[in-house]
């Protein structure tokens, strides 16, 4: 996984101003990493619990004599706060306990992704708006059917996590420089998401040529379970650190019109075999959003895979229209 490019002055002079929604541990290290990055001169933090957000802002913009960015972080509860937006990470909602599954969260957080949705719409209307609360496919969908935006531009975060746990695993496996590996994650951001074993390579080597198929699946399962790893040794939250890096280095590339391939949910169109469903898949993410998604060759394992993991996509969706969100 090479890490992102290193931090530089916003893609131009003119003001870029992105919107992280949701002050908690997720939100709070996407507007620094993004502050760290000078992705935008200005950044607003924005939750619920408004002065939680002002004094994580505060304390932000207090080590910008240090790291020497130039981004303003703005600490808000007032959405008219948002407006005008170039770009959105939405990380409101809960976290899971030990024991929840992601779809457990689904009515509590959806109704989140509904208000949020309205403050975007009225205020951001050419926004592009990254999603990573869970369940994060229904989410993505959910976000972009209240939104009404094209759908290049409301894009799901988690393939780049979850690429980046397997790539950890297999430089502790192998004993290799993280930089050095890269590895692909694709479908539904849940226990059945399809690791790519086949598109892992350890500096240019294919991993399974030199790893017994074994521990590649020892590895891929474990992946499958990283979020839930941590939420069991945190007890209270879940993981925050790594998926606010990938949520931002996504939205570097938006913003730099970087051209990154990333394993992100994008709304399949016939890709894959899939219509109208947000699957985590290869796409090129540049000026506007998506780009282009890349369709790769699978194997028949992996097509059937990525069919289960749409049976659990689709099974989210059905619940929302149960809940009356859609
Ligand atoms: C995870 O996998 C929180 O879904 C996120 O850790």
């Amino acid at each position: 996984m090479n890490p992102a490019p290193s931090n530089s002055a916003p893609s131009n002079s003119a003001r870029v101003k992105i919107t992280v929604v949701g002050a908690g541990f997720v939100g709070s290290t996407c507007a620094h990493l993004a502050a760290l990055k000078n992705l935008a001169s200005e950044i607003v933090l924005i939750d619920v619990l408004a002065e939680r957000a002002q004094g994580l802002a505060l304390d932000l913009n207090q080590s910008a004599a240090i790291e020497g960015f130039s981004s303003r972080i703005i600490g808000t509860g007032d959405p008219e706060d948002t407006f005008d937006s170039d770009l959105f990470i939405v990380t409101a909602g809960l976290p899971r306990k030990p024991g929840m599954s992601r779809s457990d969260l689904l009515e509590v957080n959806g109704r989140i992704m509904c208000d949020v949705a309205e403050t975007i719409r009225r205020g951001s209307p050419d926004a592009v708006v990254i999603v990573v609360t869970n369940p994060l496919d229904s989410m993505v969908s959910l976000m972009r059917a209240k939104l009404g935006f094209p759908a290049r531009r409301v894009i799901g975060m988690a393939g780049v996590l979850d690429s980046a746990r397997f790539c950890w695993f297999l430089a502790e496996e192998t004993g290799t420089a993280v930089e050095d590996i890269d590895a692909m994650v694709l479908g539904a951001h849940g226990d059945s998401m399809v690791p790519m074993p086949r598109y892992c390579t350890i500096n240019g080597v294919s991993a399974p040529d030199i790893i017994p198929a074994d521990r590649m699946d020892a590895m891929a399962n474990r992946t499958r379970k990283g979020g839930a790893e941590i939420v069991g040794l945190l007890k209270t939250g879940s993981a925050f650190y790594a998926p606010a890096s990938a949520a931002v280095a996504m939205a570097q590339s938006i913003l730099q019109d970087g051209k990154r391939m990333l394993p992100c949910a994008c709304l399949l169109n016939g890709e894959y075999g899939f219509e109208g469903l947000y699957m985590g898949v290869p796409a090129i993410l540049g000026e506007g959003g998506v780009n282009r998604i890349v369709e790769v060759p699978m194997t028949a394992e992996s097509r059937a895979q990525m069919q289960k993991t749409a049976g659990e996509v689709n099974n989210d969706m059905q619940a929302m229209r149960d809940l009356g969100l859609l």
